[in-house]
């Protein structure tokens, strides 16, 4: 399996405190199953924001550290980026990094945002050619309160990662239930463990895909599997297209009352 998103990197955020702290992150995401990691410390102006230089000391030093230990995992390079209109600058001056230098970039939405905001500046990104993953959509009180906007901006061409501790029932019934909805409509494209220390948010990814699994089905659950390589080697995602949970009862009184082909946003 191929977590894109892990803060193991030492020393640069809240992540791993110390180079120990990192090697038995990679033993337990190793023990998971977990062949290939992207290491993404954050880009968050005034609370963590490392040097890109340092970050790329902190890969060697790991990568290092790593070898000399019997742990096999394939390390790789990227930054958990805030969103903000910036954003877009930083990439551009090579700032802040892409997963693997890719077209995919992980973007963390603030805390609270305007959706108008948010549709916007991801819509530059899109445009320069970037592809935006958007972070743990569950994780916020916006997209909890707005289902539909999570149905709008996969709609739009962003891509959704939840994180694999949500899906687990960690950060609560809401953030859960919102995750199976989105697994049960085609909107997640992506699991990560969004891994902090060997505690907090466990390097882990096997238990969420068995949940997976049983909310949306094998076939989507190894897609959702597949499309972290597809990330990894930057190459296009599958399509997903929404699933329509009407039943044939439903699809004839939408029908038959002219509402139209598709169930309304946020009802799922
Ligand atoms: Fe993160």
């Amino acid at each position: 399996m191929i977590d894109i998103h892990n803060h193991i990197l030492p020393g640069l955020d809240d992540g791993a405190k110390d180079m120990p702290e990192a090697l038995a992150m990679a033993e337990m995401a190793a023990s998971d199953g977990i062949t290939h990691i992207v290491c993404t410390p954050h880009a968050f102006p005034d609370v963590y924001f490392p040097e890109l230089e340092r970050v790329r000391e902190a890969f060697g030093a790991f990568k290092a550290s790593l070898a000399e230990t019997r742990i096999p995992m394939d390390l790789f390079l990227g930054h958990d980026i805030h969103l903000v209109p910036e954003t877009l600058d930083w990439l551009k001056s090579g700032r802040v990094l892409t997963l693997n230098g890719g077209r995919y970039c992980l973007v963390e939405p603030p805390e609270f945002f305007s959706p108008a905001e948010l549709e916007s500046i991801l819509f530059v990104l899109r445009r320069e050619g970037y592809r935006p993953i958007i972070t743990h959509p569950e994780r916020y009180a916006a997209f909890l309160d707005a289902p539909g906007l999570v149905d709008r901006l996969a709609e739009q061409g962003n891509f959704m990662q939840v994180t694999a501790g949500a899906l687990r029932g960690r950060f609560g019934r809401p953030a859960q239930a919102f995750c199976r909805r989105m697994a049960r409509r085609r909107l997640i494209h992506l699991v990560a463990s969004d891994a902090h220390s060997p505690r907090r948010r466990h390097p882990g990814l096997r238990k969420a895909f068995l949940v997976l699994r049983e909310w949306a089905g094998d076939e989507d659950a190894n897609t959702i599997m597949e499309n972290a390589a597809a990330v990894l080697e930057d190459r296009d995602i599958a399509p997903f297209p929404p699933r329509d949970e009407r039943t044939w009862l439903q699809r004839l009184s939408d029908r038959l009352f002219n509402r139209g082909g598709r169930r309304g946003r946020g009802d799922g």
